[in-house]
């Protein structure tokens, strides 16, 4: 199976309307390997028979989306962020939290710190958000972390789980996974005090990034923290934001 140039900007214009990825030409290959899966699973052998169904069945939408999205992340990723994170931040949004090891770390920071925030952790990928509530990770995934860390917060798995690690349930209880498109409209009846939006900004062209940031403006409360990641910055964008130090935002006493 192979794409065409047409094809590929098809492809490009419908993940970059629905998800705001944009995929340049380098991404031809990475693309043909992920929609072969999706023609497997369909049974559909014609890529443009496949454009059309995605472009009329939002299911497939979704599952393609799934295949398409880059998810890699690990437990305490870029960990020196979470030192601005205090007993005032009770309510936490991780704004792209992949398959939950991001929302579970910041968790578990600050329990070790003595507070207990709720979190809601939100992707656009549902695959990953199956993951991370069900809270499940292959013992590798959990191998850095520190002794006393993972007898704390994790179980070892047995039977069919043998090999993994589980997070704790009152660890589970913390956190809500929703899927939710950065893209879309926010949730105008709650404010965070802190929000990650870690290492999804570089998927997005500066349009983009900058619609996403201020949207996300608007539902941080007054001195709360926007936090992003470490290769990604907020130059050449127009923000309100002030900035205290290299991936750490906060919006002034007053909006
Ligand atoms: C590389 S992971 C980053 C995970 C985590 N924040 C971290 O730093 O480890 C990027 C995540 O962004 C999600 N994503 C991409 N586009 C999105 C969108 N438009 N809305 C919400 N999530 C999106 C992907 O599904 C993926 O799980």
């Amino acid at each position: 199976m192979k794409i065409t140039g047409r094809q590929f900007d098809r492809f490009s214009k419908l993940i970059y309307h629905s998800c705001g990825i944009s995929l340049h030409d380098g991404k031809l290959s990475l693309l043909q390997a992920r929609l072969a899966k999706r023609l497997r699973s369909t049974g559909i052998d014609s890529v443009d028979e496949y454009l059309k169904l995605l472009e009329s069945d939002e299911q497939e939408l979704i599952n393609f989306l799934d295949v398409i999205s880059t998810n890699h992340t690990y437990f305490f990723r870029e960990n020196h962020h979470f030192e601005c994170l205090c007993g005032d931040h009770l309510n936490i949004w991780c704004a792209a939290s992949s398959s939950g090891e991001e929302p579970y770390s910041v968790a578990i920071h600050c329990l070790e710190k003595g507070f207990r925030p709720s979190i809601l952790a939100t992707d656009i990928s549902t695959k990953v958000l199956q993951i991370g509530e069900r809270g499940i990770y292959p013992i590798e995934k959990a191998k850095s972390l520190p002794t006393h860390i993972l007898k704390r917060y994790f179980q070892k798995g047995h039977g069919q789980w043998e090999g993994h690690v589980s997070v704790k349930d009152d660890i589970k209880r913390m956190v809500t996974f929703k899927r939710f498109n950065l893209l879309g409209d926010m949730p105008h009846d709650k404010t965070f005090d802190v929000i990650f939006c870690r290492n999804v900004l570089i998927y997005f062209d500066r349009t983009t990034r900058e619609q996403v940031i201020n949207k996300l403006y608007n539902v941080l409360r007054c001195n709360g923290f926007l936090i992003i990641g470490g290769a990604e910055s907020l130059t050449n964008i127009k923000h309100r934001y002030k900035y205290i130090r290299p991936s750490i935002y906060q919006k002034g006493s007053q909006p």
